[in-house]
């Protein structure tokens, strides 16, 4: 029989993208003392119902929209933020739902986003090298060998931020901001711009539709989900010592669940079979996701789900392909074509964003529209005929009105990068480019819908 597993067994496998040049080894197993004593953020029975969520999606019936900050940061904590990002996953859920016809899953990358793994370890400016920032939760983005140094403490302040923003979370969904009567206080973000004006005519629908369903008894009071909604929170599961602090025995079950997020996910480098990473993700019982990128092979796909859904469970794993939009056509259908053979039930997401990067020639890395508009209709395409349904979207957005993708309806140049490039970590999308994406998503997945009611 194989061995028990525990939330510590992790530390014996080999653990990329995790600092190791705490200065201070003892606070470092104070500060992931302190952590274990601390309240969980969320409880194993909303994991669950996420995953029984997913599993419809898994299912062929419905859509997961996941998205938020690259990276959250301490300095850009506010309610304003938190709201911002809220009402856009709302905007860009209803769009979806109603547009596309489909029940959308509702999944912030927020409260605990912090940790990032980097393609070098270290950063030189004019001939000085430090090393490279990491995330606010292990160092400080200035670039200064005090800021650049890990601080445990970070972890701690992390931990607390996420328990404020997942309050506050909590309080939108289900303490009226959510409520569908409410629809048309959710443009106020949007004062002049062209998917503005397509957002307000469709709210403008969604009320028709609930006055006449009201006028025929579906009511609020009947149906409670018009006046809430489920938002879950997601995160990368990097920083192991953190996730392994958060991970407790659900009483309900006897379970391990890693209390940190509902959903964890497994990034594109740190995703090795006999590693770390996966070694602690394999024993949590949430709903995880994997980035498939453009190496990835489908023997390998099949043997990391193997590992990570060995019962099989409808929702527990959901792959989030990130190729390029120069890349997907090659990568995307052999890997589509092994886990539609292989059987396990599984998720498809694309992220469109990562494998996107470009640099600007005034020096900002940022993201075209066009292409990831481009990969996310290919993965529809390709989805459709591999037979596997195109189950999701993982998108790196804001609420804000910053210019760090260029292109959308506004046709952000180059030059306007520099007008409000707020990012932590990688380029977003701010809420009008994410609200364009989702009504061309929607079309497109409406007309694939219409295809197979007329195939049927
Ligand atoms: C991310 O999602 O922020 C990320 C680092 O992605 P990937 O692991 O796909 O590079
Ligand atoms: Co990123």
């Amino acid at each position: 029989m194989s061995k028990v597993w525990s939330p510590k067994d992790w530390r014996s496998k080999p653990a990329l993208h995790i600092p190791n040049d705490y200065p201070d080894a003892q606070a470092l197993s104070d500060a992931e003392d302190e952590l274990t004593r601390l309240p969980p953020l969320v409880f194993a029975g909303e994991a669950r119902r996420l995953t029984a969520a997913l599993g419809n999606v898994a299912n062929g019936n419905g859509f997961l929209l996941q998205g938020g900050d690259c990276a959250e940061s301490f300095k850009e904590f506010s309610a304003d933020n938190i709201r911002d990002t809220f009402r856009l996953i709302l905007q860009m859920a209803v769009v979806l739902t109603f547009a596309g016809g489909r029940p959308v899953v509702k999944v912030g990358r927020i409260a605990g986003q912090f940790g990032k793994p980097r393609s070098s370890p270290v950063e030189t400016i004019d001939g000085v090298t430090l090393p490279s920032y990491r995330g606010d939760n292990i160092n400080g983005m200035d670039f200064t060998p005090e800021s650049r140094l890990p601080d445990p403490q970070r972890l701690i302040k992390g931990y607390h931020q996420s328990s404020a923003t997942l309050n506050l979370l909590r309080a939108f969904a289900n303490g009226g901001y959510a409520d569908l009567y409410n629809i048309h206080k959710w443009t106020l973000g949007f004062v002049s711009s062209p998917q503005g004006e397509r957002y307000r005519a469709l709210a403008e629908k969604i009320s028709e539709t609930l006055s006449f369903m009201s006028a025929i008894g579906v009511t609020p009071e009947s149906h409670p989900q018009i006046r809430q909604v489920d938002v879950f929170t997601s995160h990368e599961a990097l920083l192991l010592n953190f996730e392994q602090a958060m991970t407790r025995v659900d009483s309900t079950t006897g379970d391990w669940y890693d209390t940190s997020a509902h959903m964890l996910w497994i990034g594109e480098r740190t995703r090795q079979l006999d590693g770390a990473h996966v070694d602690f993700m394999k024993g949590i019982n949430n709903p995880i996701g994997v980035k498939c990128g453009p190496t990835l092979e489908p023997d390998e796909l099949l043997r990391l789900i193997d590992t990570l859904n060995p019962n099989a469970i409808p929702g527990r794993l959901t792959l989030i392909g990130r190729f390029g939009s120069d890349k997907i056509a090659e990568r995307l259908p052999r890997l589509m074509a092994a886990t539609h053979k292989h059987g396990v039930p599984v998720v498809w997401s694309i992220d469109p964003m990562h494998g996107n990067v470009v640099k600007a020639a005034n020096g900002y890395k940022t993201r075209p529209f066009d292409r990831i508009l481009s990969e996310v209709r290919s993965f529809v395409d390709i989805a459709a005929s591999e037979g596997v349904h195109p189950g999701g979207m993982h998108l790196e957005m804001t609420g804000q009105n910053v210019t760090e993708c260029t292109g959308g309806a506004f046709a952000l140049s180059e030059e306007d990068l520099q007008d409000r490039y707020h990012t932590h970590c990688d380029p977003r999308l701010n809420a009008d480019q994410a609200l364009e994406l989702s009504f061309l998503v929607a079309e497109r997945l409406h007309a694939l819908k219409d295809k197979s009611v007329k195939a049927a």
